[in-house]
This record gives C-alpha cells, structure tokens and sequence, in this order.
C-alpha cells in the first residue's frame, strides 16, 4: 500500500511559525533561526492538523517588540551577555510567505483514523489527496520549516517518473525540480531572460529532454545555427554539443538555400520554396521591414487578379521597371512586360506598382526563392516531422529579420494547414491522431510583436493552434514586446533574470501572487537560476538551472560505453 503521508517534521528544519497575514496579503512567519538560513524564493511547508500547506518566501523584514529597541544601539549600551538576550527578546526577523498549495496529508500514520483515511481512499470513496490551490489558511503558530526532498517530490513529482524532465535544483538544499514534459507541450511555453541569462542553453536542454521523452516533434527556427550541431561558447571558449550529435538518428538540420553550410558543415538536407508558394499575405507581413506604402495591398490584390495566386509573384518579378519605347506617334510608352505597361492595363496606379517593384527587390533575390525547387524539401520536412523526427532549420548567413520574418511564416502556414487537416480527418473519420508538435522561435517577439501579431501566423497558433496538436516554446530577451495576448496564453514561462519593469511584468502576466514575484526576477542570479512559472507547473519556484555539459548528457542518455581496446582486453586476459 502506498504511503499517502508525509514523512514526518524533522524537527531540525523548523524555521518559524505563523503569526499573521492572509490569503490576500501573504502569511507572516516569524523566523526562529538566523535570518541567514532563508532566502528570498525559498519553498516552505507550513504544518497545520491534517493538512500541508506549500509557499513561498517572498521578503524577510525586520521587526521589534516596541521600536526603542531597533533604534537603540544596544550593543555598545550594555554589557554583550544583557545586550544579546535584550535583542533575542525584542528583535526578530518575520517572513512573507506567499501561500501556493495545500495538500492533506491524512491523521497519524499508527492511527485508528489513518486506516479509516486510507480505506476510504481506496474504496474510491474519497479522492486520493493531491496538491490543491490554496482556498484557506494555518491556524496561527503553525510550525514552518524548509522544504525537504520528500516535499518537492510531493509537489513536482518523481524525477523516475517518465514524464517527468529534471529543469533545476532548489536553491538552498540541491534537490531536483521536475517539469511535467506532458504539460508542458500541451500549451505553448516561453523561456525569458535578458540576454546572455542562459536562454538558449536551458532551450538546449529542454530539447533534449522532449527529444528523449518523445512525445511530440520539434521544429527549431535556429536563426542564430545554434541548436543542430556543435558549436563553441562565445564567452567561455568551451565545446557545446549540438543536438544531432546526440540523437543523429532523429535530429535533421535542414540548411537554407541550395548547397547552404552550417558554419562551414553539410546539412542532412535543404530547403526552397517556389515561387508559387509566397502570397500576397507573405509580403504584407515584411511591410515594417521592406517599408511598403499603404497602396501595396491594392497592387498585389491586382496582380492576384490578373496572374492568380501560383503566378503572380513570379510574373512580376519578372516585369522589367522603367523600361519604354517610343510608339509611331513619338510619344513615349510603358514597354511591353514592363511594371508600367501592366499597371495601365489593369487600372492601377504606375508609380504604386514601380514603387513595390523596386522594394520588393529583396525578396526577388533571395536565393532560396526559386521557380522550381531540385527536390520537395517542404514536404520533406513535413514527412519528417510526422514521422517523429525533429527539425532544426538553420538560417546560416540568412540571418536578417526579412528571412527569419518570411521562412518562419512560410513554413509554419503550410504546417498549420496540414495539422488542421490531419487533425479534422482524426476526428472525423478515426484516422491516425496527429504527433503533437512544437515550434521552437528564438528572438519570438520579431515574429509576436503588438504590430504583427495580427498577421503572422504563430499568434494564431499561441492562441488556438492547441486544439490541432501544435504549439510554440517561444525564446526571447523582452517579453515585454511580445504581443499581451500571445503571453497570457503562455502555458509555462521559464524565466532568467530580467531587469527590466515591463519585461518583468510581462512575464508574470495573469498569474496570481504576481506583485510578490515581481522582486524575485529582478534579484535572481544571471546565468545560474531561472523562476518556473504558469499554468504548467504547480506553483512558482525559483531554480537552480541544471547544466549543459557531458553530466546532463549521461544522465540524459546514460554512460556512453567505452569500446574496449584489443590492448584493453588483451591486459585484461593477462597477457
Ligand atoms: N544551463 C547552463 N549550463 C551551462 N552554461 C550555462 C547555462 N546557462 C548559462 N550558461 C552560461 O551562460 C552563457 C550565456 O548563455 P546563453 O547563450 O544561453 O544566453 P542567452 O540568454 O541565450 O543570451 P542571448 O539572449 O544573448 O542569446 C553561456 O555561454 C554559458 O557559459
Ligand atoms: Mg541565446
């Protein structure tokens, strides 16, 4: 039979007990040990009766019986014994504990009740207790201690458990924190934190972790050819393993453009789009980028008239700008083919259509735009990722915001409209259900901004795209530009250090107890620690971000195994 009871109070780690506050305001615990022993973030349980209650320190403060003593200097007063009980007395530190769960934990383990307790859960006559959003209070003088091991498993679950994904380690005992992979993909995520904060090694790690859990699919927009293969660390100088290495069998890195490298590699394969694949809608999405005119949405409807949706845009980019002839009469004319000659025909206004023509120029050069692409790598990719593979597609020396802004859009509107289909026909007609997947976007907000978020397709995916099995784990450095809607959808938000207000706020959106968070971003260390948050874990905690290095590796993967050497054996057979 499992033991539904807490192991017990350990006496030694009791730290305080309940004197005040509220659901509201937060708890107020007086501190019995040296305020040195408890941070800020730190995770305590609070005893009452029969039930646990799990929360948060969220600021210590100074107190005094009566306030003569703190202004007082008594140390130089009184002798030092009279002086140190005078202050244990009259001084003391309390704490504001912001209360997350609640948890029964059932009478006495050698109880007649706790048989009672037990039998009644198992009969199915009472639910089995699991950790409950906090709807009451302890009593006054609850006693408080630290969390221990057994505490944070209770809460964030079993690190044996499958599903469940090591993220980081308490920050005042070690012990591992787990996130629920499950949940985690069934909403859209974020990972935040200024820059150099430790984002892209965490989504690393998370990566790996799905990879391995194998749940869902990952597509990663690697703008910045990070994710795929190995690279060095800019700041460090150390070797960072890619992903493919790791998992060659189910890690593709695709390349842009043909014969594209990777920081001088081969890509498995690379990706084109035809010409026949950019809408209009595709262009309206660059018009920051490109700066378009208002008139440009009235040219292309034009063009889409005259050409159709497959040929339109190759047909104007072939039309030649400014190009006449001088008719018979001596009067100059719009040569045939050019932008000027359609423009007439068609009642649109010439210098409108010159004018896109020549912005448009960008994107006519792009090199991985062609008429006929040498192999359906679209489709491709799409193949793959419902096989259960995973893409990394690298942007290589395509770095700028018109390529990361038009390839994500691209691709990511011919995923949508195959997992709607797929999803439609799952549940009309009992086909395959769809293999979830998640879209990975570094630098979101150039893709999720307040402007473009109405046009781009992700934040149609952020804000229902769940319903057909995908999501989006969005990376970036201010959450803040990222469209409000995009963020209150978050499901889980990891978050480094961020000093900035509105990221700070944007981060903490639509959560509750956000004004007792709020201190806590601002004063975690860069680099080290990360605040886990959301929907998709059970209550707020500050973490010691696990690291990137061989260890994660081979607990990830387990110890590579040596190949014994012929010399290797041979010594062991004693010769
Ligand atoms: N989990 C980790 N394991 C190992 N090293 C880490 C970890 N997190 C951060 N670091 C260190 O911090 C440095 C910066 O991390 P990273 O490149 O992930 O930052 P970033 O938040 O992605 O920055 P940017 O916004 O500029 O892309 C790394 O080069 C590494 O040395
Ligand atoms: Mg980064």
């Amino acid at each position: 039979m499992k033991n539904l009871k807490s192991t017990n109070n350990n006496q030694q780690s009791v730290i305080g007990y309940v004197v005040g506050g509220g659901l509201r305001e937060n708890l107020t615990v007086r501190l019995t040990v040296p305020a040195q022993q408890v941070q800020e973030g730190g995770f305590v349980v609070i005893e009452s009766g029969d039930w646990l209650f799990y929360g948060l320190v969220t600021d210590l403060r100074l107190g005094a019986t009566d306030v003569r003593f703190a202004d007082e200097h008594s140390e130089t007063r009184f002798p030092p014994e009279l002086a140190k009980l005078l202050q244990g007395s009259t001084l003391y530190t309390t704490l504001e504990v912001l209360p997350a769960l609640m948890l029964e934990r059932g009478p006495e383990l050698d109880s007649p009740e706790y048989t009672a307790w037990m039998q009644a859960i198992e009969s199915g006559l009472k639910d089995e207790p699991g950790p409950l959003p906090v709807k009451t209070i302890p009593p006054h003088h609850a006693s408080v201690r630290i969390a221990g091991a057994h505490d944070i498993t209770d809460i964030f679950g079993k690190v044996e458990k499958k599903s469940n994904f090591v993220i980081g380690f308490t920050r005042e005992q070690e012990h591992p924190v787990c996130l629920n992979l499950d949940k985690f993909v069934q909403r859209s995520a974020g990972v935040f934190g200024a820059t150099g904060t430790g984002k892209s090694f965490l989504t690393r790690i998370l990566l790996a972790g799905m990879i391995r859990y194998d749940q869902a699919s990952l597509l990663v927009f690697d703008m910045h050819n990070e994710y795929g293969l190995d690279d060095t660390a800019s700041d460090t100088g150390e070797a960072i393993t890619g992903l493919r290495t790791k998992f060659p069998g189910q890690v593709r890195v695709v390349g842009l453009g043909k014969g594209a490298l990777i920081r001088g590699n081969v890509p498995d394969f690379n990706l084109e789009f035809a010409y026949e694949d950019i809408q209009p809608q595709d262009i309206e999405l660059l018009t920051r980028e490109l700066n378009l005119k208002e008139t440009t949405p009235t040219t292309m409807d034009a063009l889409l008239t005259t050409f159709g949706p497959q040929a339109w845009f190759k047909v104007f980019k072939n039309m030649k700008s400014g190009a006449n002839i001088v008719d018979e009469s001596g009067k100059k004319q719009p040569a045939p083919g050019s932008v000027a000659a359609w423009a007439n025909s068609s009642g649109v206004n010439v210098m409108a259509a010159e004018g896109l023509h020549s912005k448009l120029r960008r994107v006519f050069t792009l090199p991985y735009l062609v008429d006929e692409p040498a192999a359906d790598s679209l489709g491709e990719i799409i193949k793959a990722l419902e096989a259960g593979q995973h893409i990394v597609l690298s942007f290589g020396k395509h770095e700028s915001d018109l390529d990361y802004l038009l390839v994500s859009n691209l691709l990511t509107r011919k995923i949508r409209q195959r997992w709607e289909a797929r999803t439609n026909a799952f549940r009309s007609s009992g086909e395959n259900e769809p293999r979830p997947l998640v879209l990975v976007v570094e630098e979101a907000h150039k893709l999720l901004n307040r402007e473009m978020a109405a046009q781009t397709t992700f934040s149609t995916i952020a804000r229902e795209l769940r319903k057909y099995y995908v999501t989006l784990l969005i990376v970036d450095q201010r959450p803040s530009q990222i469209y409000d809607e995009v963020m209150s959808q978050l499901g889980t938000r990891i978050s480094g250090w961020l000093g900035d207000d509105d990221d700070i706020r944007a981060v903490l959106s639509g959560l509750a107890g956000r004004e007792a968070l709020r201190g806590m971003l601002a004063r975690l260390q860069p680099k080290e620690e990360v605040l886990i948050l959301g929907w998709g874990v059970p209550m707020p905690l500050p973490v010691r971000s696990r690291r990137y290095n061989a260890r994660f590796w081979e607990e990830l993967l387990g110890k590579p195994t040596a190949k014994r050497g012929e010399e290797q054996i041979l010594s062991e057979l004693g010769f």
